[in-house]
């Protein structure tokens, strides 16, 4: 606290995210961040990086970038936004779209990032129970709003809603800008991207954290019509025009031109989480159905998901725990390699006595 703080600044909750050791050697699951390495042509366009490209601004507006991502996605380069990691493109999604009159919805359960933006940028908001089994029921969201986020799969139950209810989001609030946070949607699930030539109300937020392997880089991209797009635009360039630097820029090219690459890492995060499921299960856990790189896990009744969390932390185990209303009993544990789940539930039997 200092005297100089504003009261915005007094006032803020700020995010913690997971836990970034330093220097020991853990077995990290505990940021759902890729097990595997980014494709070789991503490092050989990092290394590729020369002093020009470095001494000159990049290029404000990632032209190239977001012709390749256009053209990966089956969209135009208009319907394509991209900021420094998906958190700075939500940042300026609930800034410039989702700060309405009324109030915007979202999960009781959901990203935790949301509430601390509401603060942050003075959005009102309303959080809607999941059901009991921790599925959204879309049709409590038929209620006056000023837009809608969900994230699909959703954080951190992994869980997925069909597109059908997406579509029905969509078509009850034609009014309301609906996003669709798609940070895990490439570990399962129907993209939403796919609808966005049919609802101009519709914008889809992805990363290429997870998935591709490049979480130190900071890319994330909003895709939706262009007159949304155009809206985050003024926002960025209100408030950094050069959001992702030159290196990134060419990285992420790399990376989208190595489908094989992207492809194999993604099928074997998904055979080891269905390995982890039935892992957990055998010990005694309930494990929610995901389609994210992690699993959203209970060890069951009098057994303290909190003091396992700590244990497991003793031995070199980072999972994440949330001491949160309705998710206390749950661990959340980040697909690793096969090895690295090997080490957990190899750790968890005697935790669980
Ligand atoms: C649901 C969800 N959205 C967005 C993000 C932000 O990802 P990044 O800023 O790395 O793109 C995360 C990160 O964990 C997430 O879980």
């Amino acid at each position: 606290m200092s005297r100089f703080w504003s009261d915005l600044t007094r006032r803020l909750t700020p995010y913690v995210p997971g836990e970034q050791p330093r220097h020991q050697r853990l077995v990290k699951l505990n940021t759902n961040e890729a097990p595997y390495p980014p494709s070789p042509r991503v490092l050989a366009a990092v290394q590729a990086t020369d002093g020009d490209s470095l001494r000159r601004y990049p290029d404000p507006e990632s032209t190239e970038l977001r012709q390749a991502m256009a053209a990966y996605y089956g969209l135009v380069e208009d319907q394509v936004f991209v900021g420094n990691g998906s958190d700075e493109v939500l940042a300026h999604v609930f800034q410039g779209l989702l700060k309405q009159d009324q109030p915007l919805l979202f999960p009781d359960i959901s990203y935790s990032f949301y509430p601390v933006w509401c603060d942050l940028y003075g959005v009102d908001f309303v959080q809607i129970p999941l059901r009991g089994d921790f599925t959204v029921d879309v049709t409590a969201y038929q209620r006056p709003n000023g837009g809608i986020i969900l994230p699909n799969p959703n954080a951190p139950t992994g869980m997925v809603l069909e597109l059908a209810h997406i579509r029905r989001l969509l078509d009850a609030n034609p009014d309301r800008v609906v996003v669709i946070d798609e940070a895990y949607i490439d570990f399962g699930g129907d993209s939403a991207v796919a609808l966005i030539n049919d609802y101009d109300n519709l914008l889809v937020v992805q990363t290429l954290s997870k998935s591709r392997a490049l979480a130190g880089l900071r890319v994330g991209m909003a895709f939706g019509q262009a007159h949304l797009i155009e809206g985050l635009q003024r926002i960025k360039n209100s408030f950094n025009s050069y959001p992702l630097d030159a290196v990134a820029q060419r990285a992420v090219i790399a990376s989208l031109a190595d489908e094989d690459w992207f492809q194999s890492c993604r099928r074997k995060v998904i055979a080891t989480r269905e390995r982890l499921h039935r892992g957990l299960e055998a010990l005694g856990f309930t494990v929610l159905p995901s389609t994210a790189n992690f699993v959203l896990a209970t060890p069951g009744a009098g057994r303290d998901a909190g003091a396992i969390f700590r244990a497991l932390r003793e031995q070199g185990i980072v999972v994440r725990y949330f001491n949160k209303p309705r998710i206390s009993d749950y661990l959340r544990i980040t697909v690793g390699t096969d090895e690295q789940c090997d080490a957990l539930l190899e750790a968890l039997p005697p935790l669980l006595s």
